[in-house]
Parts: C-alpha cells; sequence; structure tokens
C-alpha cells in the first residue's frame, strides 16, 4: 500500500471516530430548544412563538420559582414522558415519552431545575 493511501484511510479513520463523538450526543439544553420552546419560549419563561391568547392553558413558566417548587421530580417527568393529563394538567402539554429517552428526560429534569434555580416539592 502506498504511503499516500495509508495517509488517506488513517485520515479517514480519525476524523469517523471524532466526528462519532461530536454528532450523537445531544444536550437537555438543545432538546429543549428543539421539543419544548416553541410553547415554553427559548429562556423557559412560558412565551413561545406558538402560543396564543386562545390557548386555554398557558405553558408553565419553568423559571418562576414559585410555580416550579410546587412540582416534585416525579411530576415534572411524569409530565414529560406522559404529557398534561397524567398529572392531572391540560392536554395543551404533549406527551415525549416516545420522542426522548429516559436518560434524556432525566437530563431534561436536571435542566429544568436549573431554569428555575428553585428546590422541588419532595416525593
Ligand atoms: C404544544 C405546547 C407545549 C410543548 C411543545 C411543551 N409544553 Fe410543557 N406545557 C404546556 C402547557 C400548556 C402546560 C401547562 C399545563 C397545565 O398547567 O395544565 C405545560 C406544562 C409543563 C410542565 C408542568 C407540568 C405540571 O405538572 O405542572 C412541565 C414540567 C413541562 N410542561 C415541560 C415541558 C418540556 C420539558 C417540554 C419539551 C420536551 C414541553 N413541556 C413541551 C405546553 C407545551
Amino acid at each position: 500500500m502506498s504511503k499516500k493511501a495509508v495517509f488517506v484511510i488513517t485520515t479517514f479513520a480519525i476524523v469517523m471516530t471524532l466526528g462519532k463523538g461530536f454528532s450523537f450526543a445531544v444536550t437537555a439544553e438543545e432538546n429543549y430548544k428543539w421539543y419544548c420552546s416553541q410553547c415554553h419560549g427559548l429562556t423557559g419563561k412560558g412565551d413561545g412563538v406558538n402560543v396564543t391568547k386562545d390557548m386555554a392553558v398557558s405553558p408553565r413558566n419553568h423559571i418562576d420559582p414559585k410555580e416550579m417548587s410546587k412540582l416534585s421530580d416525579a411530576d415534572i417527568t411524569n409530565a414529560i414522558t406522559e404529557g398534561g393529563p397524567a398529572n392531572s394538567k391540560s392536554p395543551l402539554m404533549p406527551p415525549f415519552g416516545k420522542t426522548m429517552t429516559a436518560q434524556e428526560i432525566k437530563d431534561m429534569v436536571v435542566y429544568i431545575r436549573k431554569l428555575c434555580n428553585c428546590v422541588f416539592k419532595k416525593e
């Protein structure tokens, strides 16, 4: 094999290995911007672009510590996985249990806790 061919193959292998590490890891923040921000807003204030005054219930303001400290980790996990009705809340909050993995939902709960900068209700 020529030196050039070895160089090309080695470079290809390195690029593929690095690329894999970069492209498949999705953070909770990225998931939030992708799946949640149209309702909950890019910063979590509940002011997403799809929210209109005709929505019977406004999306939760995730940065309001008073609102968010009423919820436990399990409440938040439930709402994200099963949707609003699982917590006797509005079906306008859609379920994401088939869109995100259990680990991604776990990371999302941690991310939301960071947004409100508050302690959640104990189970
Ligand atoms: C189509 C609009 C919409 C999208 C998209 C959406 N939500 Fe919601 N969400 C709502 C509404 C409306 C409520 C308020 C429900 C209520 O209070 O009855 C809500 C409430 C919540 C609550 C509080 C639930 C509770 O029990 O009080 C959490 C937590 C939440 N959303 C997280 C998320 C996360 C995380 C995402 C993205 C993965 C997301 N939402 C995407 C509309 C949406």
